[in-house]
């Protein structure tokens, strides 16, 4: 019988999660179904609890209900419940298990397809939302030298600090105080580029040979990469790789098969120009 899943939104027509689960199962020889769910944004609870019922075995959940798909869990990861947001559930019987594959996919595609080693490695996440809570503790775990988070609301930055404590010991600050510093990899977590906006970085921030690393996927040279290119950086990647990684990780965890994402990768790579 085929199983079901699907990816939970809103908006959710954009959704790439459809086209590479499809991939993956055909890759994979595994009988599974993947649709996309525009949830209202007042009906979270009622639209997984309806997919549920009709016999789906589990949903990747996007903005902007990944705080909501956390707390719906009977079962959240060790990681889902630190980041206080889920990106995919599992159901199984009663149990609702959540997990949170976005800094884990992160992880993967900077070092298994970018080669860049963490251990060791100066790394700075800026912005201090949902995207950086949920890549931090993945990072930490590599063992790098630096963990840094850099806001424009330095306060947000500090909080996490103090979040995170038992886990990383993290350096917090605004962008003003970047001045002096500089990162082997650099990563835009922030929502500043959907509005075209830069951010106020100084050009010193990128280590010789340093990895510019934007997690918007599709939209070729982001406002981020373009500042980081003006730098000098040679190294610039977006976040397809990790869009499809952590789809991988959601597929390996439904299905006990881990599916390949070199060709996926490949082929929903946009030229950074
Ligand atoms: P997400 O879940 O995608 O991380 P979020 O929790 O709303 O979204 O966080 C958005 C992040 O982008 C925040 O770090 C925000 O900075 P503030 O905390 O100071 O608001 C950052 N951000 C959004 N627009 C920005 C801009 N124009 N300049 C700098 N930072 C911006």
């Amino acid at each position: 019988m085929t199983d079901r899943y699907a990816v939970i939104g809103h908006p959710i027509s954009h959704s790439k999660s459809p086209q590479i689960h499809a991939a993956f199962a055909q890759a994979t020889g595994q009988d599974i179904s993947y649709t996309a769910i525009e949830a209202p944004l007042e009906g979270f609870a009622t639209t997984v609890q309806a997919f549920r019922a009709q016999g789906g075995r589990g949903v990747n959940v996007t903005l902007p209900f990944k705080l909501q798909a956390c707390e719906f869990a009977s079962h959240p990861s060790d990681a889902a419940r630190l980041a206080g947001a889920a990106n995919a559930l599992k159901f199984d019987g009663e149990r609702v298990w959540a997990e949170n594959f976005d800094g884990v996919g992160l992880v993967n595609d900077l070092q298994n397809n970018r080669g860049r080693a963490l251990k060791g490695a100066r790394v700075l996440l800026l912005g201090a939302g949902g995207a950086t809570r949920g890549a931090l503790l993945p990072i930490a775990l590599q063992g790098p030298a630096v963990l840094a988070v850099a806001n424009r609301t330095a306060d947000k930055a500090h909080a996490l600090r103090r979040d995170f404590v038992a886990h990383a010991a993290l350096q917090a600050s605004g962008y003003d105080e970047l001045a002096g510093e500089a990162f082997d990899v650099v990563i835009n977590a922030t929502s500043a580029g959907l509005s075209g906006e830069a951010l106020p970085l100084p050009a010193s921030l990128f280590a010789p040979g340093a990895l510019a690393y934007d997690m918007v996927y599709g939209k070729g040279l982001t406002p981020f990469l373009r500042q980081a290119q003006a730098a000098g950086v040679a190294a610039l990647a977006d976040g397809v790789g990790m869009l499809v990684e952590q789809a991988a990780e959601a597929f390996a965890w439904w299905r006990g098969v881990r599916p390949g994402t070199r060709e996926v990768i490949a082929r929903l790579s946009v030229p950074l120009v």
